[in-house]
């Protein structure tokens, strides 16, 4: 649902449309179908519907919308009805210009607030004593621009990072961290090396009956709260969060100790899960486990597919404690839409979820439940992308690896730069190259990670529209011009390029709206990839420094400052950084 923004020019006429339907087909209903072509600004369409129920000629309906519609002049400088019964409007240069200098005026750079909705947004969720790799890329991107997008618009957003900290793997990985010790333990495992103590502790289960009993013995333990297993429980679980910190502070995720919601943290919550869904006769028995059966799906075999919420031998797994998320964020947190942004291959246990929940009334409209579902990151050979050692490629390094080689181009680009500044570009540039190239794809697609592509400052990359950004600051800071300093212009709006590229500016509000209807972050990123295109295509042709009278020059270096604006606060929107120079 857009919000009637005052200073999107589309909206503006179509709500001036809306009203002159209404009072033409003497009731409410029919939407003028607005479109943005290349010959005209907008193109109304909606006279054939109203024409049929009116019995009169597209044509005579469309004249008839025309002599309704106040205010018409002030918007558009050109009104015509064409073929069968559109209406062609061209924008009105000086209303553009007004609306420019209302952007410009405003903070929010025209984007609206929309209705509050309270929303918890699970993402990232790596697991304990596991690296977070690659695999972790896209929920901690995707996640982290939708929960700057959603609180920008007014939302009351809550992070939750349903980290992996529960199950049976805890029995073998504590007993490991008691063979070695704590202190060894912990050094080993502050070092980074996660996967390494995980995959002793798996090597040791596999190998040797007696650690496997120990370890069987100790996840009981650790369910029946024992203090000391709890207390080294929670020894793993720090080590493993410190490390994820590290991740997020590097990478500039908003994720903190704060915002940790792991599975554990439902524990309490299983046994109600089983006699909730009891108590409402949802729950069935299916080879000696307890389950619910959502209708609709099946198995190979064709039979009903069930959700096991309890095995055999009273264990909980994965969807109990999901169901318990749900009930938690619903009832306890007051949630009424609940994001997911998990990997496409949990899309039917996800599925499956909502449904138990929605059957068991946990979940009912107007509170929603929503699959932010993603593809995979694959290496060039399109398998999923791996270490030289054939591990799945470590976060970290993953990063480093980004910082590094935009260090090296940028150095080539701007071998004047001082090292130190250099190093902090570097940073922004090379993570804002990985995050834009994993939010730039529609996230439902699987991609090729490619170093080279996404580093390239040509075509629709992070480093590209970063360069759009410090050529305008450079523009300022050559001639000496504080930027503050032509805010308090209103724009003449002359040359077609000129034109264009308001318009696109004036279009910053829509594409945020579509972007956070679709949770989609590559809608933003296409806009403002249009919006860097439309710049350097008014740079071109439109002289700024260099303009024919001082009048032209404040007004173009006016639509420099504010294209800046709004790239920068796009892309702040995605979670990137915007350097003044490169
Ligand atoms: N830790 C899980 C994994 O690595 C992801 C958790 C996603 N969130 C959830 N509520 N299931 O697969």
């Amino acid at each position: 649902m857009p919000t009637p923004s005052s200073t999107d020019p589309l909206l503006i006429l179509s709500s001036a449309l809306q009203t002159a339907f209404e009072a033409v087909a003497g009731r409410a209903g029919i939407d003028p179908v607005i479109r943005s072509s290349e010959h005209a600004d907008a193109q109304a369409n909606g006279a054939l519907a109203l024409a049929k129920e009116l019995g009169q000629s597209p044509r005579q309906v469309a004249d008839a919308v025309l002599a309704q519609c106040a205010g018409l002049t002030d918007i558009c400088s050109s009104v015509e009805v064409a073929g069968p019964g559109f209406l062609n409007l061209v924008f009105n240069n000086d209303f553009l210009a007004g609306l420019l200098k209302q952007v410009s005026d405003d903070p929010r750079l025209g984007i609206g607030k929309v209705t509050k909705r309270k929303v918890v947004i699970d993402y990232s969720a790596p697991n304990v004593a596991k690296e977070m790799h690659v695999g972790h890329l896209r929920t901690t991107v995707i996640g982290d621009s939708l929960v700057r997008m959603l609180t920008f618009v007014g939302h009351d957003v809550i992070r939750e990072n349903h980290i992996g900290d529960w199950g049976t793997p805890f029995g073998m990985l504590i007993e490991h961290l008691l063979d070695l010790g704590e202190t060894k333990a912990a050094e080993h495992l502050s070092l980074g090396d996660l996967d390494g103590f995980y995959k002793q502790a798996r090597a040791k289960f596999d190998g040797d009956e007696a650690f496997q009993v120990r370890a069987r013995s100790r996840v009981v333990l650790l369910q029946g709260g024992d203090d000391e297993t709890r207390r080294l429980w929670k020894l793993l679980v720090n080590l493993s969060t410190q490390h994820f910190n590290a991740v997020y502070e590097l990478l500039g995720v908003l994720l903190t100790d704060d915002d940790l919601m792991g599975e554990s943290a439902y524990n309490d919550l299983l046994p109600q899960v089983i006699t909730r869904l009891d108590k409402l006769g949802l729950l069935q028995q299916s080879d000696g486990a307890d389950v619910v059966f959502p209708p609709g799906y099946t198995n190979r075999e064709g039979d009903p597919l069930p959700l096991i919420v309890q095995k055999g031998q009273g264990g909980f797994n994965y969807a109990t404690s999901d169901l318990a998320c749900v009930i938690d964020r619903i009832e306890r947190l007051n949630a009424d839409l609940l994001l997911y942004v998990v990997g496409a291959p949990q899309a039917q246990h996800l599925s499956m979820v909502f449904d138990v929940a929605h059957m068991a009334g946990w979940l009912a409209e107007p509170n929603e439940a929503v699959h932010v579902a993603f593809g995979n990151v694959l290496g060039s050979d399109r398998k999923m992308m791996k270490s030289r050692s054939g591990d799945p490629l470590k976060f970290i390094d993953l990063v480093e690896e980004a910082v590094t080689r935009a260090d090296e181009s940028i150095a080539t680009k701007n071998p004047n730069l001082p090292e130190a500044e250099r190093k902090v570009i570097a940073q922004m540039v090379g993570i804002g190259a990985v995050k834009y190239a994993d939010l730039s794809t529609d996230r439902v697609r699987d991609y090729v990670f490619d170093w080279e592509r996404m580093l390239s400052f040509d075509g629709n990359t992070g480093p590209y529209l970063q360069y759009a950004h410090a050529r305008i600051c450079s523009i300022f800071r050559r001639a000496g011009i504080e930027r503050e300093s032509v805010r308090n212009i209103t724009p003449n709006l002359v040359e077609p390029q000129e034109r264009e590229l308001a318009i696109k500016l004036l279009a910053f509000n829509a594409a945020v709206i579509d972007t956070i209807d679709k949770y989609s972050p590559h809608r933003l990123c296409t806009y403002i990839y249009e919006l860097a295109t439309t710049f350097t295509a008014f740079y071109e042709h439109c002289p700024v420094l260099k303009a024919e009278d001082e009048n032209i020059r404040q007004s173009r270096l006016a639509l420099c400052d504010l294209t800046a604006r709004v790239l920068n606060q796009g892309l702040a929107l995605l979670g990137i950084e915007t350097p003044e120079q490169m």
